[in-house]
């Protein structure tokens, strides 16, 4: 039987991997959550078939340092990302969206060199064990379940029927100490692809938790979102199913912005101390402050209204997530995107990316079918022109009033990330003059009215 290695910080992931691996390859995995028991691992177990590594571990982009390791300890085992990564190490495979788990176990056996006779000879289970963290949203048994008392052998019993209701049973089989359930080898196919629907509400469930929790749920599904959208190319390729996943999860860590809003201290300086003490990342903490500061803003409109707070926030959660892998491979990129011109470092592919990032996002949100109306010409001007490129700093009349509030609040966002001195009356002033001269025109410089009602 085949065995891997595999680095992963995000259990449901990392628990899709190895049930599908094992019921596709009949491998098994072994996985670690940080860089160190994952190299204490290495050095101890130098016979793997194969390495696989998400490419990001709190948001550091952690290639080099695997590739490095895989090399150091197990020079000839194939290495496998998952995600983007913006420097693969030599001789390693990149397969870009995690969630295609048919690309991963395709990739693999191309490596690995196996045909069919190969994959007959494995040597294969009768029953396929399912972790009960992908289970926790399925609402009746696909199968009958079962259980071991000794992993090893048997004998399977019977744990629950086929259409057997299973939700209030999870927390019984948890308390039982019962990690996972069996179903027979040959319904896997039936079992993995109800798994997978469901992958999305393990994630939902991911993302609950208190405020400072919720922040971090909200960059972890940024980041994944925004590994399947880092490659215009590739996402539209991507199949329905995937881009539909996208965008639901999308929505939800969206919702949870809204949510975490009505929770954040009102006081503005106190909400960039959440920012200030902790190593949250520039794109989704300006986007979540411009989020937070428009609905404010806005809230006594006659037009205001629940539907539009979900717009805004999924606007803003959408709206420069191509540059997260680019923040993450540049630590020094400036926190201001008005600067992205001027940045030496990029490559061509990246400069592009980063200068038309609201036309290239636009485009690709533009052909997905449940997204809110409009949310992908809001994208498109949010660089205040219709061109959809962050080369001009002087900003465009025609655009919507919602579209001014958003890019006024944006750049009052920024103005406030980058200050570096304490917030007194009269610094409050100075940012206020700073950002009306970004402002320019008259149309925006009256929105600052509302702005100025925030406490900070
Ligand atoms: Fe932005
Ligand atoms: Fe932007």
């Amino acid at each position: 039987m085949a065995h891997g290695i595999m680095l992963c910080d995000q259990p449901f992931l990392s628990d899709l991997t190895k049930v599908n691996l094992l019921a596709l390859m009949a491998a098994k995995v072994s996985v670690m959550r940080d860089l160190a028991s994952f190299e204490s691992l290495l050095a101890l177990d130098q016979t793997s078939d194969f390495i696989i590594a998400i490419a990001s571990l709190n948001n550091r982009d952690i290639a080099t340092q695997v590739g490095i390791l895989a090399g150091r300890y197990c020079p000839n085992t194939p290495l496998f990302f998952l995600g983007h990564v913006t420097q693969l190490p030599e001789k390693s495979f990149n397969i870009q969206n995690p969630f295609d788990q048919l690309a991963l176990v395709k990739t693999l056996l191309k490596v690995l060199k196996w045909d069919k006779e190969d994959l007959k000879q494995q040597r294969w289970t009768d029953y396929i064990p399912m972790p009960l963290s992908l289970l926790e949203h399925i609402e009746k048994a696909k199968d009958d379940f079962y259980w071991i008392n000794d992993h090893e052998s048997g004998p399977y019993n019977l744990l629950c029927k086929k259409d057997d209701l299973i939700q209030d049973k999870i927390s019984l089989w948890k308390s039982q100490k019962i990690k996972a359930v069996y179903v027979r080898a040959e319904n896997k196919f039936q079992m993995l692809a109800s798994v997978n629907a469901h992958l999305l509400s393990a994630m939902q469930r991911a993302l609950n938790g208190s405020t400072e929790d919720g922040l971090e749920q909200v960059q972890k599904a940024a980041h994944l979102v925004s590994q399947i959208t880092c490659d215009p190319e590739e996402f539209h390729k991507l199949s329905e199913e995937v881009k539909f996943q996208m965008v639901e999860l999308s929505k939800v860590a969206s919702d949870l912005v809204c949510q975490i809003s009505h929770k954040l201290p009102s006081n503005l300086s106190k909400l960039l101390e959440l920012y200030n003490n902790s190593e949250k990342d520039f794109v989704q903490f300006h986007s979540m402050l411009t989020t937070y500061m428009t609905i404010q803003m806005i809230h006594k409109e006659i037009w205001y209204s629940p539907q539009m707070t979900q717009k805004i926030s999924l606007f803003l959660f959408f709206h420069d997530i191509i540059l997260i892998p680019l923040y993450i491979k540049y630590p020094d990129l400036p926190r201001d995107e008005d600067l992205l011109k001027d940045y030496p470092k990029f490559s061509a592919k990246e400069r592009q990316l980063a200068l038309y990032h609201p036309k290239i996002t636009s485009n690709m949100l533009e052909s997905i079918p449940n997204l809110p109306i409009g949310l992908d010409q809001l994208i498109l001007q949010h660089h205040g022109n219709s061109r959809g490129d962050c080369l001009e700093t002087e900003l465009f009349e025609g655009i919507s009033t919602l579209g001014k509030v958003v890019i006024v609040a944006e750049k009052f966002a920024t103005i406030l990330i980058n200050n570096k001195e304490e917030i007194t009356e009269e610094v409050k002033k100075k940012l206020f003059e700073k950002l009306e001269s970004k402002l320019g025109k008259k149309s925006y410089i009256k929105l600052l009215e509302p702005l100025r009602k925030i406490p900070i």
